[in-house]
């Protein structure tokens, strides 16, 4: 007789206030029902943790609906299909999926991408390939960066930004970055070619910026918000553009915070700031893996990660992100 599959899976337990500690999680296990017709088992190999993930977890609407308490967390995730009897997929199958946060699932197939096992590791889907290296290219495409342009990026050695830089690189920018330790500002010269880096936590911003910058900056990428924008702003070029993609600095503010003083920069320099919601790019999805699958696969974008291992890790995994423990794309390996 088959016995059904247990599932260890996160639910939110209660909403933090602040950085999110391990009290505000529980990890919880199902059983899985039989699989019905027309239904795909999956085993989840990779989940991510991500920034956004601590706004979900506030009440309230914004651009994507409110985790719910008592509720299975979820996120990007890539696994294989272990039962199937849906024609679309087979056993062994390569997919990924919103359902992370948790050991297995059963899915209908119209919820699942299927992706190549010829690309290894395959939580590259969940970073340089998924959804944050699609953040990166959709800013870069969002204000035109171009050759010749000098970018600056901040939280540069995560995963949107460090795929940020390397593609800024292969348009020809200069381009340099600002993050949290020495080891980071190492990975960004050596690894990923920027022409400069600062660690953000030594010195203020502003100073090393105009160091790293004598002539101004162009474009600013900004992953961070707080003391990096407004650096940033000061040391902008006329006509300068800003993509507002993220504000980690802000995520676990239990207080407004005041914004940028020196925001009368955008009208004396004629300055454009663009927000950036991912999600509006998914359209062009195949444009984008078709150039940066070609530059990883001729080894021009080196993937970097940091891999936890572990479901019953994925909340430090998680909280880690707001300490700066990752380098790259912070993914937690299930299997
Ligand atoms: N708009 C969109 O559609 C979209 C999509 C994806 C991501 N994002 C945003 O893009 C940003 C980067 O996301 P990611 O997935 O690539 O994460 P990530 O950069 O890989 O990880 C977060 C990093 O942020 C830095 N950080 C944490 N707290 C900070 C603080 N108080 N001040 C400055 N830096 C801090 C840490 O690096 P250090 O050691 O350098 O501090 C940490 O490693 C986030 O703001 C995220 O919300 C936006």
């Amino acid at each position: 007789m088959m016995t059904n599959t247990i599932n260890r899976e996160i639910q939110l337990a209660s909403r933090p206030n602040g950085l999110p500690t391990q009290s505000n999680f529980k990890l919880v296990k199902k059983e899985l029902p039989p699989l019905q017709d027309n239904e795909v088992m999956v085993r989840n190999l990779f989940m991510s943790v991500d920034p956004y993930m601590r706004g979900r977890m506030n009440e309230g609407k914004s651009y994507v609906p409110p985790f719910e308490i008592g509720k299975t967390l979820e996120g990007g995730a890539v696994g294989e299909v272990v039962e199937s009897r849906a024609k679309e997929f087979k056993v062994g199958d390569a997919v990924s999926s919103s359902f992370g946060w948790r050991e297995y699932f059963i899915s209908s197939p119209k919820s699942l991408h299927p992706v190549s096992r010829a690309i290894q590791p395959l939580s590259v889907y969940l970073g340089t390939l998924g959804m944050t290296g699609l953040t990166a290219w959709a800013g870069l495409n969002l204000v035109e960066v171009k050759s010749g342009d000098v970018i600056y990026i901040s939280g540069a050695a995560g995963a949107v930004g460090s795929v940020a830089g390397q593609l800024a690189k292969l348009r020809g920018c200069t381009v340099i970055g600002s993050a949290g330790s020495m080891e980071k500002v190492k990975f960004l010269r050596e690894e990923c070619g920027f022409n400069a880096a600062f660690n953000y936590k030594t010195g203020p911003i502003l100073e090393q910026l105009k160091l790293a910058a004598p002539e101004g900056i162009d474009v600013y990428f900004d992953n961070v918000g707080g003391q990096a924008l407004e650096a940033a702003l000061s040391v902008m070029r006329l006509h300068g553009r800003i993509i507002a993609c993220g504000g980690i600095s802000n995520y676990n503010n239990t207080k407004p915070q005041p914004g940028p003083a020196n925001l009368f920069n955008m009208t004396t320099k004629r300055l454009t700031m663009k927000g950036l919601i991912v999600m509006d790019w998914l359209d062009r999805q195949n444009e984008f893996e078709k150039e940066v699958a070609g530059y990883f696969r001729e080894g021009k974008l080196k993937h970097k990660e940091t891999v936890v291992e572990g479901i019953d890790k994925a909340v430090d995994a998680f909280i880690g992100l707001f300490q700066g423990e990752n380098m790259g794309k912070m993914v937690v390996k299930l299997f």
